[in-house]
């Protein structure tokens, strides 16, 4: 059995998710590693509904505390920066939320430590929809060759956070906290499904609008200017690739509506977060008769299957976000325990911010951008 001390850094919504989801390995897998909440430290009043062993008022105590395996990452964004550094020079294992850093200056200051330190353990960055496994069997059809070359595709991410014109700013809505708006909050992950599923993304062209540019500040009567934006449309390039995202934090009706088509020479693959349970497949060569044949889009049900160690609850039952979480966690526990490297890990999260930075520098300059 390995015996694996995890310190977690904020304790807000994501802090609980990822400890919720350390806590449960064991009934999900087949596992005999132990995974043991060591530490934690946060700076807000929380309650934490497990007993940690050690509670921290500084991170940087936890980080350099010799019995903590993982550092897990869970502050604002402009804070990633600081910790991912200092967690990078003590060379422990990284689990940071995304997206990488608030801007590409801090990343490359990221990266440069990362180099610099001879960085060598496991690290992710939170991009959980890779462990969908509607979207694990994209991928791998993908890779068979399934839908052929890839001509075109487009990807949708929209949400309905703040379409409340009263949502108070918080550091969600401040650039220098957040970095932006739903390109940080949405994008940054359907960049990275794009990444993952069509190939590097190489040119972009976008266009971002704030709808509500006028917020309350919270605990006071003053109303100041937004900094983020709540919408952006974007062209993307990847080699001959072309495809479009669009992303919206303002989108009446949105939960997680997530969706992507994408269109090859001899099939088509789309997905919808609506019902995360299947993956729709469309294959040129499927018979055709005058009345329909057997061709069409196809359901393909994946609902819980990850196959492996995962035991519980059965491949049958209906799949949640909180179950990507786990299966995101438990194969980066699997590295860290096997020595390998867990994809995406901070790489990945870099290459995601040189696109979102494209993307910032193409709607200001009103010009396609190369990714750089
Ligand atoms: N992957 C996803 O699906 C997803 C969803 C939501 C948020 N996120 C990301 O998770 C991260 C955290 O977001 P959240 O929604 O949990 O925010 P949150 O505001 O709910 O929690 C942040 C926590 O960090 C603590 N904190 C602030 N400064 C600290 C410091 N110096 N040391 C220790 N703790 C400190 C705060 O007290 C707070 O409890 C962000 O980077 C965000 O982008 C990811």
């Amino acid at each position: 059995m390995k015996n694996i001390n995890v310190g977690m850094i904020g304790f807000g919504y994501m802090g609980k998710m990822h400890t919720m989801c350390y806590d449960n390995i064991k009934y999900y897998y087949n596992t005999d590693v132990n995974i043991n909440m060591y530490a934690v430290s946060n700076t807000s009043k929380a309650n934490f509904p497990i007993k940690f062993e050690k509670v921290y008022s500084d991170y940087q105590g936890l980080i350099n505390d010799e019995n903590v395996d993982v550092i897990d990452i869970c502050v604002p964004n402009f804070l990633h920066k600081e910790v991912l550094i200092e967690a990078i020079k003590a060379n422990k294992h990284i689990y940071c939320e995304k997206p990488l850093a608030v801007d590409i200056e801090s990343a490359h200051e990221v990266m440069e430590a990362y180099k610099k330190y001879n960085f060598n353990k496991t690290s992710r960055i939170t991009f959980e929809y890779r462990f969908v496994p509607a979207i694990m069997r994209a991928k791998q059809m993908i890779d068979e060759g399934k839908i052929g070359k890839i001509i075109h595709f487009n990807f949708k991410y929209y949400g309905s956070e703040f379409i409340d014109p009263n949502r108070p700013i918080s550091w969600q809505s401040t650039k220098e906290k957040s970095g932006g708006g739903v390109l940080y909050a949405l994008g940054t992950h359907a960049i990275d499904l794009i990444h993952y599923l069509i190939g590097d993304i190489d040119e972009v062209y976008a266009d971002k609008r704030t709808h509500f540019k006028k917020r309350p500040l919270s605990g006071t009567d003053k109303i100041i200017d937004v900094g983020i934006e709540d919408i952006l449309n974007i062209q993307l390039y990847s080699g001959e690739i072309m495809g479009t995202l669009l992303l919206s934090q303002v989108a009446a009706g949105s939960g997680i509506d997530l969706t992507f088509e994408i269109y090859g020479e001899t099939g088509a693959i789309k997905f919808a977060h609506e019902n995360p349970n299947v993956i729709y497949y469309f294959n040129n060569d499927d018979e055709k008769s005058p009345i329909g044949g057997l061709s069409g889009f196809k359901a393909i049900e994946t609902t819980q299957k990850y196959g492996g160690a995962a035991s519980f609850p059965p491949p049958r039952v209906n799949i949640a976000w909180t179950r990507y979480h786990i299966a995101s966690i438990y194969d980066f526990i699997d590295a860290v325990c096997k020595d390998r490297k867990a994809y995406p890990d901070i790489e990945d999260g870099y290459k995601v911010q040189l696109v979102t930075d494209a993307i910032y520098r193409s709607a200001e300059e009103k010009k396609s951008i190369m990714v750089r």
